[in-house]
């Protein structure tokens, strides 16, 4: 299969997924800019990541350059301030953010650095390409990172 048909390919798999996937139910509105920012932001964290997950799960054929590419998109949108999306005032709105988050801000922070360590590491070992395992670890490591905010800060449907 010529390339540009392959990534083709995995363009429709990877827009199924989101288009089926409840994570990927964004909105953007522009009454409520800090809520739609993180929502953003989160979006294109998981369009990155999915299909890496994907890859390592064999749901998707592994190709060692789309997982550098990916790696690398995940960790230039971990460049952003996310937390420019959490200013104060911004707990109501369309969310999924817990109340939490700005009792505990300093907690939550230092999970989003786990994350940046994690994707850091993971777009180290991705672009080296060759030792498979490493990168799966990796991708394990950066899904327990998003799973350990998930699990205290973020509820399951829109809170408001
Ligand atoms: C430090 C905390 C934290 C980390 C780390 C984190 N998330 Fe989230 N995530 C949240 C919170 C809080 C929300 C809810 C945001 C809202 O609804 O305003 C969210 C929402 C989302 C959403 C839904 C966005 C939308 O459109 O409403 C997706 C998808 C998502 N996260 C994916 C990920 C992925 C993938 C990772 C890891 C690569 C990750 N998150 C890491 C806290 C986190």
């Amino acid at each position: 299969m010529p390339n540009s048909s392959r990534k083709a390919k995995l363009v429709i798999i990877t827009l199924t997924g989101l288009l089926l996937s409840p994570l990927a139910i964004s909105h953007f509105d522009d009454k409520q800019i800090p809520q739609s920012y993180r929502q953003s932001w989160f979006a294109m964290l998981a369009t990155n990541f999915g299909p890496m997950v994907a890859m390592v799960k064999g749901d998707i054929p592994w190709q060692e350059n789309e997982m550098a590419a990916y790696a690398d998109e995940l960790a230039a949108v971990t460049t952003l301030d996310v937390m420019r999306g959490f200013s104060d005032g911004s707990q109501k709105g369309t969310t999924r953010a817990k109340p939490e988050i700005w009792q505990n801000k300093p907690d939550f922070q230092a999970k989003m650095d786990d994350l940046d360590t994690a994707v850091a590491a993971l777009q180290i070992v991705a672009n080296q390409g060759t030792d498979r395992k490493a990168i799966a670890a990796g991708v394990a490591a950066t899904g327990k990172a998003c799973k350990a905010c998930h699990d205290e800060y973020k509820a399951k449907d829109y809170l408001y």
